[in-house]
């Protein structure tokens, strides 16, 4: 009698703690891989994200978007000009509107179109070449906003299996950014130059798509690497059969 009492406890223990386990924390809307709007609930599921990419949860290594920090540095050379830029921090990103999800369940490939209203970015640079023409050579820290972003990332996952469970991780992760408009502020180029200063801010102000197709491959590169890293975060903390029922 004690011996029965003793399997029912431990059975619904060991349920309990199989529930437990299996358990996905709020902020996971599942969604059922033969649920006919899988995109619908996909785009709902990453909406439903966005409070918690504000703040972001450390619990599960997913970082804060406000402000969204790339602790990389990022060289570029291009049309004659070597540009590095570095302690880029990105404000607005949470405010981000998902256009579009595509979604392929077998081949693990997945199109998201995001649309940012606006971006205001602080970085420090360091220029050396010419810039439309200018000669041009320092550094310091450069203030930009940048209005109607609009982002193709396309991820390529993979099945990872991992202690007899199959976990999804992107490897791979392109990115396009698109840009409407904006403006930039450069400090303490031309060795504190002012007119030369005010010249040049006034020059990139007037082509800022130009001077921002210039430093593009490089935002696409370090924005390509925060989204992998926040996509993976999320996905690799659960097995595969979990997030997608
Ligand atoms: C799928 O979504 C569309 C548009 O939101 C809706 O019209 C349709 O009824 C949905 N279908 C199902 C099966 O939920
Ligand atoms: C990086 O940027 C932040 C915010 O703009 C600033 O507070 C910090 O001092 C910078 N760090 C370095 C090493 O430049
Ligand atoms: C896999 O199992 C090992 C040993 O039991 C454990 O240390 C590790 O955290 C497990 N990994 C995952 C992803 O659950
Ligand atoms: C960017 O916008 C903020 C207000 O949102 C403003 O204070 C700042 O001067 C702007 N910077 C540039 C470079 O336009």
């Amino acid at each position: 009698m004690a011996f029965r009492k003793f399997l029912f406890l431990s059975s619904l223990l060991i349920g309990l703690v199989r529930v437990r386990g299996k358990e996905l924390p709020d902020f996971i809307r599942t969604c059922a891989r033969d649920d006919p709007n899988l995109t619908t609930c996909m785009i709902s599921s990453v909406e439903e994200l966005r409070p918690y990419l504000l703040k972001g949860v450390p619990e599960y290594n997913i970082p804060s978007l406000e402000p969204l920090v790339m602790t990389d540095f990022f060289a570029d050379e291009a049309a004659g000009m070597k540009i590095v830029v570095s302690n880029v921090s990105a404000w607005g990103c949470s405010d981000f509107f998902v256009r579009g999800l595509e979604t392929n369940l077998d081949t693990l490939q997945f199109i998201v179109d995001v649309d940012i209203p606006k971006l205001r970015i602080e970085a420090h640079y360091h220029l050396d070449g010419k810039l439309l023409l200018v000669p041009v050579k320092g550094d310091g820290n450069l203030e930009t906003n940048v209005t109607d972003v609009s982002a193709r990332a396309e991820l390529q996952g993979e099945i990872i299996e991992q202690n007899g469970s199959k976990f999804l991780t992107y490897s791979q992760v392109k990115l396009r950014v698109h840009v409407g408009g904006g403006s930039v502020r450069m400090e303490n180029l031309f060795n504190g130059d002012k007119v030369l200063l005010s010249m040049l801010n006034d020059v990139v102000n007037r082509n800022f798509k130009v001077f921002l197709s210039e430093l593009m491959p490089v935002i696409e590169k370090s924005l390509a690497s925060v989204f992998q890293n926040t996509g993976n975060a999320i996905v690799e903390a659960f097995p595969f059969d979990q997030l997608f029922p």
